[in-house]
């Protein structure tokens, strides 16, 4: 097979409001690669994914790209005009086929209303066949029976809504890495996949022929899988030629080289400045001659090393009853047989189970209190004195933020005047983004943001969805430190091994439909 390419040169890309995104962007990805995009929330990873998919034109630079072009969003399934299976399936096909789709779609839509429109939509069917539509729907027979363990036609008209996040991403996956495409983009591809879910995603990639750019923050999966390493920061991008278990040494070397130079630099600019001085004294007919060399120099700084992170997340809190949940006979339909469980004020609980088995369905229950019947169920269940719900969830769809400002939530949900809402933002490394509209934000920084509503919301049980997806190392980090201080209870459905070892209590959601407690996190079940 062939396996195609992605070459990228002098890559520039400034925000609308003017601010430098990317500077100077180049590296090469081909023959077969499989190259992690990494970098801190916010820092530019799927604008510069976005500009090699051609969606948006970079500023100036160059990409060139050969082979076909398969890519995954960050928000897989919650894009515009995709609602069932079938959408979703054709939103990730060949560009023949999706403007067939389309026009199959909208043409199906008004089949009944005259012949007119008949004969649009037979014309739409028999350019779909032209396409190779229906080769199409042989191959998503294949995907759907794999991954979700149904035929295409029973899933085909399904909402794709009631799919969780991880067969979503499982089905995309399929398809692409199944798929014809040679050169594949995957942002953060092993979001809301469960564990034996990303570690099936582990295998495909190292298994697969194609040429493959994706971002991650999972650090395991990053060093099972990537054969090179780029990063954005400060910026730019830098090429690591090796894996992730040297990563950090060579970024280190790297900062350490950039502070050198620096160092040099200014010392150099003190010792002008100090002649400056002298020459002035002495008022010698040199010193226009050493303020330009001063000039010029000052003008050349080298960069410095990013500035790392400094994010502190406050959840605050409250004593509440002992009691904090009860379930008693408690069942989801068509997703759980009956069980009880007991929570009590200061627990830690993480919810763990396979993709599909009801988890979010469940906090999604809890969070609806005092409304006790939001999702469907049979049996009984309550929370205890106090107890006030925070839901952070796991779909990034939000219309009531999206069109508004940060400062604008604050101050409209949250009664936060500006020398309020000002700190909190910068606690949350949020600052720059305040007078941008929530739905503008990268993934990672509406996930931190959603973490600040919950901070100012006076919750004190937090009801978490898989709360690390999405978050870089640093920002999971801070979570994980305000949790640990957070005066209250925590219930959080997580596939992150390494945030679940601050949890002490264990509910599995099997597969077989029972749940149950476990002494230790189980993962494979
Ligand atoms: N309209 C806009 N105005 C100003 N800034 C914007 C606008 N749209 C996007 N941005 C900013 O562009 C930056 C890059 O976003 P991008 O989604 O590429 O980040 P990312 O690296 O993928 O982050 P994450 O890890 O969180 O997914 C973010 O800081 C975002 O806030
Ligand atoms: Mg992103």
């Amino acid at each position: 097979m062939p396996v195609g390419h992605i070459e990228l040169g002098g890559v520039t890309y400034r925000l609308p409001d003017g601010r430098e995104l990317l500077r100077d962007v180049g590296f090469r990805v081909g023959d077969g690669a499989k190259v992690a995009l990494v970098g801190t929330n916010g820092s530019g990873k799927t604008t510069l994914l976005r500009i090699i998919a051609g969606d948006i034109p970079p500023h100036s630079g160059s990409v060139v790209r050969s082979g076909g072009l398969g890519v995954m969003r960050q928000f897989v399934g919650t894009g515009r005009g995709v609602s069932t299976v079938r959408d979703l399936l054709a939103s990730v096909a060949a560009p023949a086929l999706v403007a067939a789709y389309g026009e199959l779609r909208a043409a199906s839509q008004g089949m009944h209303a005259g012949e007119a429109a008949q004969l649009r939509y037979a014309s739409a069917l028999v350019h779909w066949g032209e396409v190779g539509g229906y080769d199409a729907e042989v191959f998503w027979d294949e995907c759907c029976t794999r991954t979700l363990g149904l035929p295409y036609e029973a899933a085909a008209d399904r909402d794709v809504m009631t799919l969780s996040g991880g067969e979503q991403k499982k089905l995309v996956l399929e398809a692409l890495l199944r798929g014809p495409d040679e050169v594949l983009l995957l942002d953060e591809p092993d979001n809301y996949l469960d564990v034996p879910g990303k570690r099936w995603l582990e295998s495909r990639l190292a298994d697969s022929a194609k040429t493959i750019l994706y971002v991650s923050h999972d650090r395991e999966l990053l060093a099972r899988t990537a054969e090179q390493i780029i990063t954005i920061e400060a910026s730019t991008a830098w090429v690591y030629g090796g894996g992730f278990a040297s990563y950090h040494d060579a970024r280190s070397d790297r900062h350490a080289r950039f502070e050198e130079l620096h160092r040099r630099w200014d010392d150099e600019r003190r010792k002008l400045a100090d002649l400056v001085k002298r020459l002035q004294l002495a008022k010698s007919p040199k010193t226009q001659a050493a303020v330009t060399r001063l000039q010029r120099h000052e003008q050349r700084e080298p960069e410095l090393p990013p500035r790392s992170q400094n994010i502190r997340m406050r959840l605050s809190g409250g004593r509440t009853g002992v009691r904090v949940l009860t379930c008693s006979r408690l069942a989801l339909t068509g997703l759980t047989a009956p069980f009880d469980l007991e929570v009590f004020y200061g627990d830690r609980v993480a919810v763990l189970g396979a993709n599909g088995t009801g988890k979010s369905h469940f906090l999604r229950l809890l969070a609806g209190w005092p409304e006790t019947d939001s999702v469907k169920h049979s049996g009984d269940w309550k929370l205890g004195a106090r107890v006030v719900p925070g839901h952070f969830s796991q779909t990034h769809e939000h219309p009531e933020l999206t069109d508004r400002t940060l400062l604008q939530i604050l101050w409209d949900d949250c009664a936060l005047r500006m020398e309020q809402a000002a700190p909190a933002l910068h606690r949350y490394d949020l600052t720059g983004a305040r007078e941008q509209t929530f739905g503008t934000l990268s993934g990672g920084q509406q996930a931190r943001f959603q973490i600040l509503l919950l901070e100012l919301s006076g919750a004190t049980l937090l009801i978490l969805d898989e709360p690390t997806d999405n978050l870089d190392v640093a920002s999971a980090e801070a979570l994980e430190a305000a949790l640990e201080e957070f005066d209250g209870t925590v219930i959080a459905v997580t596939h992150d091994r390494w945030f679940t070892r601050s949890f002490e209590r264990f509910v599995l959601f099997g597969a077989d439909e029972t749940v149950r407690e476990a002494a230790e996190p189980v993962w494979h079940q």
